[in-house]
């Protein structure tokens, strides 16, 4: 089936399979299963950032639908989410704060040993609440929104006063200074900030926005021109100590969940060179990327031993990195095509190149027959990852966690709801480029 006809039948279902993990039948309203599955692996939990990963969809499900019945429908689920979240806060946990990574499906606090605290969670989020706060107030409910802002600013205040401190990683693995936390953080202190700004809470606001440029700071260290990329970690303090690249995909996706952040966007070249390292390093890594259609299977981290039931094993490529690599692409051109303009610099010089675009270092205006002709080639490339993912997963549609190395076959959670979050936020962007 060509792409363009499997894509709005896969949108369907993506987005009923990841409805069908918001408070299944039990599990406690408002809770958000990371996948059915209940053993080998057990995913039956609500974790803090695949929920708010999720629930930000569920935001934009909610501000564009059009019937009335829906936009009921989805409002329901946001108000039992944020007020599930609230709960999860006031819980006693062995975190000790907001920074607890998941829970159980009750709202009870999991109390066996883990990677915690994982500080990306309460910034993710702050940031999903905010977006739902703002939905609100857009459809005239801004006298009911107010009800969120304790939650919003009680994860603020957390993220505000800990970013400093180490934490484990979205992958739970590594104690320590994490791009993707980091920029998540940025971003939830940039829209707490706006949004305390409309409560005229503006002491707060100060304070957040201060945050944020030490946080830019912070975050302008991870770049390692020697090595060519975005570092990973900085001051690792514990946890695995076998990342020696310290390259890994979640930079981009960073850079996708703080989507207003100017530096460190989509354009910038740093960005572009670190996925095009990535890129080069999953391709001959795994042996799948070495037949089947041109898009590149993409996965943590070279080093990676998760193979989606134990650590012993061999890592895997995931479809919510492949599909967060799509977006990527489509969200840069979406990007250039609004500016007008494109500096090629020695960083991403290479990562044009990679796409058939010999560009000399300078810049490309919009208008010249080079600007579109990149335009092109990057939403060719975003289809290519996609075509990819759509040449493993199962003709139902299902969307696990990985896909392995080897035979491709899906692995690991089944149905897992970030998944499909990614490949509805993949599609979002696809559907906005020019
Ligand atoms: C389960 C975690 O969710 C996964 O990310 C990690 O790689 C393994 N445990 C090993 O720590
Ligand atoms: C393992 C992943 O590494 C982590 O990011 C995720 O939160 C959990 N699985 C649940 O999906």
């Amino acid at each position: 089936m060509p792409l363009e006809q499997w894509l709005p039948q896969q949108e369907k279902i993506a987005l009923k399979n990841l409805l069908r993990n918001i408070a299944p039948p039990g599990t406690a309203p408002g809770a958000v299963i990371a996948s059915p599955s209940k053993e080998n692996p057990n995913y039956w939990f609500h974790w803090v950032r695949d929920a708010a990963l999720v629930m930000d969809l569920v935001v934009d499900q909610y501000a564009l639908s059009s019937s009335a019945d829906q936009k009921a429908y989805y409002l329901n689920l946001l108000w039992n989410y944020a007020d599930f979240s609230r709960m999860n806060q006031l819980t006693p946990n062995p975190s000790g704060g907001p920074g607890e990574p998941k829970f159980h499906v009750d709202g009870s606090a999991f109390v066996g040993p883990w990677g915690r605290p994982q500080n990306d969670g309460p910034a993710l989020r702050a940031i999903t609440l905010i977006r739902f706060a703002k939905a609100l107030i857009q459809n005239s409910k801004a006298e009911e929104s107010r009800r969120l802002s304790n939650t919003i600013k009680y994860d603020l205040e957390y993220v505000s006063h800990h970013w400093k401190h180490p934490s484990f990683d979205l992958w739970e693995e590594i104690h320590g200074m994490h791009f993707y936390t980091l920029i998540v953080q940025y971003q939830s202190m940039v829209e707490g900030a706006e949004y305390l700004d409309l409560l005229g809470d503006t002491g707060a606001s100060e304070w957040y926005r201060k945050q944020a440029q030490s946080l830019e700071t912070e975050l302008n260290k991870h770049w390692e021109s020697p090595k060519g990329y975005i570092v990973s970690t900085r001051n690792r303090v514990g946890g695995i100590d076998y990342k020696g690249s310290n390259l890994d995909a979640s930079v981009i996706l960073g850079v996708l969940h703080a989507s207003t952040f100017k530096t460190f966007s989509v354009e910038d070249s740093r960005v572009a060179a670190t996925l095009l390292k990535a890129k080069q390093t999953f391709k001959s890594l795994y042996a799948i990327n070495q037949s089947g259609p041109k898009g590149i299977a993409i996965g943590r981290y070279p080093e990676d031993k998760y193979d989606g039931y134990s650590s012993a094993g061999d890592g895997n490529p995931w479809i919510l990195i492949t599909n967060g690599f799509a977006e990527f692409h489509f969200r840069l051109a979406q990007r250039l095509e609004k500016r007008g303009r494109l500096t090629i610099d020695r960083w991403n010089q290479p990562f044009f190149r990679d796409l058939g675009m010999d560009l000399p270092l300078g810049v490309i205006q919009k208008g010249e027959s080079r600007f579109s002709a990149v335009l092109q080639a990057l939403m060719t490339e975003g289809d290519e990852y996609l075509t990819r993912v759509k040449y493993h997963i199962d003709s139902d549609g299902q969307m696990a966690e990985q896909m392995n190395r080897w035979s491709g076959y899906l692995q690991g959670a089944r149905d897992l709801t970030w998944s499909y979050a990614s490949f509805l936020t993949a599609l979002e962007a696809r559907s906005k480029t020019p």
